[in-house]
């Protein structure tokens, strides 16, 4: 599927049947990126951010996506309902020339929209993303230990657990062990 950058990819219903746009990222996003990341640190969600974000953040993360877009490092999608983002997800490849082949995922839904079959079709867009556009032939994803929800998720698309490592992460001041998991595609 080829895609230009901003260009509305594709619709999909949810099993609820409210519709969503996914589509690649484009600048002008950062305001709503920022509503949709600091809604998911609101909630305390198992991922990597806790502060919220500023616009000037969200500035500086959105200008690295799209350089990293350009540049055919990163890969990222937003799906947006009602004119809001309520899902992202992104796959990075491995800096290094021996990493190359491994891309990192990384997706997050919010609340209301979870359960209706919206973290399949990341999983199925990212993986096939990563393969077809950045050339990546392994793919690794790091989840917390109670996020019950992304493992099996995660395990539902072939991914394993590769390592565990204790108090990996410090969560609302709490130590929870990080996994790691992996997969070939
Ligand atoms: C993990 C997450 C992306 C799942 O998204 P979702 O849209 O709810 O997922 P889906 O509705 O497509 O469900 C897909 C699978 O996820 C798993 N899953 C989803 N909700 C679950 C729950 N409450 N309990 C257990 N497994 C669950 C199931 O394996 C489910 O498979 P099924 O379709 O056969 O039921 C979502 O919960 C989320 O964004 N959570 C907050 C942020 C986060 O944790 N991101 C991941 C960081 S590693």
């Amino acid at each position: 599927m080829k895609m230009a950058p901003g260009r509305k990819i594709d619709r999909f219903m949810l099993k609820d049947g409210r519709e969503v746009v996914a589509r690649l990222p484009r600048k002008g996003d950062e305001r709503k990126m920022m509503r949709y990341i600091n809604e998911l640190a609101e909630e305390k969600a198992y991922i990597s951010v806790e502060k919220k974000k500023t616009i000037k953040d969200e500035k500086k993360f959105l200008r690295e996506l799209l350089a990293g877009m350009k540049s055919g490092k990163k890969t990222a999608f937003v799906f947006e309902s009602g004119g809001r983002i309520i899902a992202m997800a992104d796959s990075c490849k491995g800096a290094c020339d021996k990493d190359g082949h491994v891309c990192k995922l990384a997706l997050g839904v919010l609340k209301d929209f979870r359960g209706a079959g919206l973290g399949n079709l990341i999983m199925r867009m990212l993986i096939d993303a990563s393969r077809k556009k950045l050339k990546c032939r392994v793919a690794r994803l790091s989840v917390y230990a109670p996020n019950k929800p992304a493992t099996s998720l995660y395990r539902k698309h072939g991914f394993r657990v590769a390592g565990r490592i204790p108090k990996g992460i410090r969560h609302c001041g709490e130590y929870i062990d990080e996994m790691i998991m992996v997969k070939e595609i």
